[in-house]
């Protein structure tokens, strides 16, 4: 009996050894100690011995059961840990790889275009400030030499809130991004150098008009700042914008309360089966508001006309979207289509910038 428990532990370590992995080390387990299994078979041979050899090979089987057990775990740990690492060896993730899949959400055109215009204005040296939608009187109107019964209030459609200020005068949403201008010059020292956009409200409903929009304003106050200043930036920046050299410009006197002089840009463009392509042809085409920052409105915060001239301009930014982009409805804008979006839409990996192209 000792000289086969011997020889079967041998043969069985052996075995247990050369598992390479922990479906062959079960495979041992169940050959010597399953129902069947080699060990199993000889302890059912210790009944068929002679009762005075029992006690001691019986104890000899269990000794060697105990010890072939014991190899078993340390060997299932030491293939387990190898597993282990050869998993981690082979599941590592190389970071530095393209994504697979494109993202499924997209980036809406008014965000695309603020961020282009923002690339373009910042590269020149602007900064990009904000002010609340709810404004006051004070912002909106006063401060940019817009009085109490004076009719450029008519000019644009004002919500007005039920809330008032201290005054007894009715808060209201903005009717245009101008009073950031106010607040960024109460607010600082000049030089200045902003642009500032945002949603602006006004009670109008149509394929070009929706009661939310969105614009972008621009001020620059320094000393001895003059209309050529204001011509040689918006002329770079739409040429920027429309991402071509050759688009005609022209500047019209115009009227804005808050400018002396005011005009307007335009830019040529062209009518091509009813679509309006932007550059070369014969039409002309509005774009933006602009001028010098009146005299008045510099005193009115603080700012001696004499020292400090600043230009300002705003422009509308959905309808620069819907003109380099082809949309032809506003009010789609903000109908929240997943269709339209998807279409329309700008992949969020193409974040656009001067050096890397603004739109493609
Ligand atoms: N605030 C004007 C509007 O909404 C646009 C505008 C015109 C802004 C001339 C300016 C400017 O800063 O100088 O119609």
């Amino acid at each position: 009996m000792q000289s086969e428990v011997q020889a079967l532990e041998a043969e069985l370590l052996a075995l247990i050894e050369k598992a390479a992995d922990l479906g062959e080390l079960e495979a041992v387990r169940v050959r010597a100690l399953g129902r069947r299994g080699r060990v199993t078979e000889l302890a059912k041979g210790v009944g068929r011995l002679p009762p005075e050899a029992r006690p001691e090979a019986g104890r000899a089987v269990n000794a060697l059961k105990g010890r072939i057990e014991e190899a078993l775990l340390r060997r299932r740990a030491e293939l387990a840990a190898k597993e282990q690492e050869r998993r981690l060896a082979q599941e590592t993730i190389d970071i530095t790889l393209p994504p697979k899949e494109r993202p499924s959400g997209r980036i809406h055109p008014v965000s695309q275009v603020i961020e282009e215009i923002t690339a373009i204005f910042a590269d020149m040296g602007f900064e990009v400030a904000e002010g609340p939608d709810v404004e006051d009187d004070e912002h909106n109107f006063a401060a940019l030499n817009i009085p109490p019964e004076h009719p450029s209030r008519q000019m644009q459609e004002t919500f007005f809130l039920c809330a008032e200020d201290e005054a007894g005068t009715p808060y209201l949403l903005r009717t245009h991004t101008s009073p950031v201008q106010i607040r960024t010059m109460e607010a600082g020292r000049p030089p200045f150098r902003i642009i500032a956009p945002g949603r602006v409200y006004r009670r109008d409903y149509d394929m070009t008009h929706t009661p939310m929009f969105h614009q972008i304003e621009g001020l620059l106050v320094d000393r001895r700042t003059h209309m050529g200043h204001l011509k040689g930036c918006l002329v770079d920046f739409i040429r920027a914008f429309f991402e071509r050299d050759d688009i005609p410009v022209r500047f019209r006197p115009s009227y804005f309360p808050f400018t002396e002089p005011s005009a307007e840009m335009d830019v040529g463009c062209e009518r091509r089966q009813g679509q309006l392509v932007v550059g070369g042809g014969k039409d002309w085409l509005e774009i933006l508001g602009c001028g010098m920052v009146h005299p008045k409105v510099l005193a009115g915060v603080g700012l001696d006309p004499e020292v400090w001239q600043g230009f300002a301009f705003g422009l509308g930014i959905d309808r620069l979207a819907m003109l380099k982009y082809g949309i032809a409805d506003l009010r789609t804008f903000f109908e929240g289509d997943l269709r339209w979006l998807t279409h329309y839409g700008f992949s969020p990996l193409d974040v656009p910038t001067l050096f890397g192209g603004l739109s493609r």
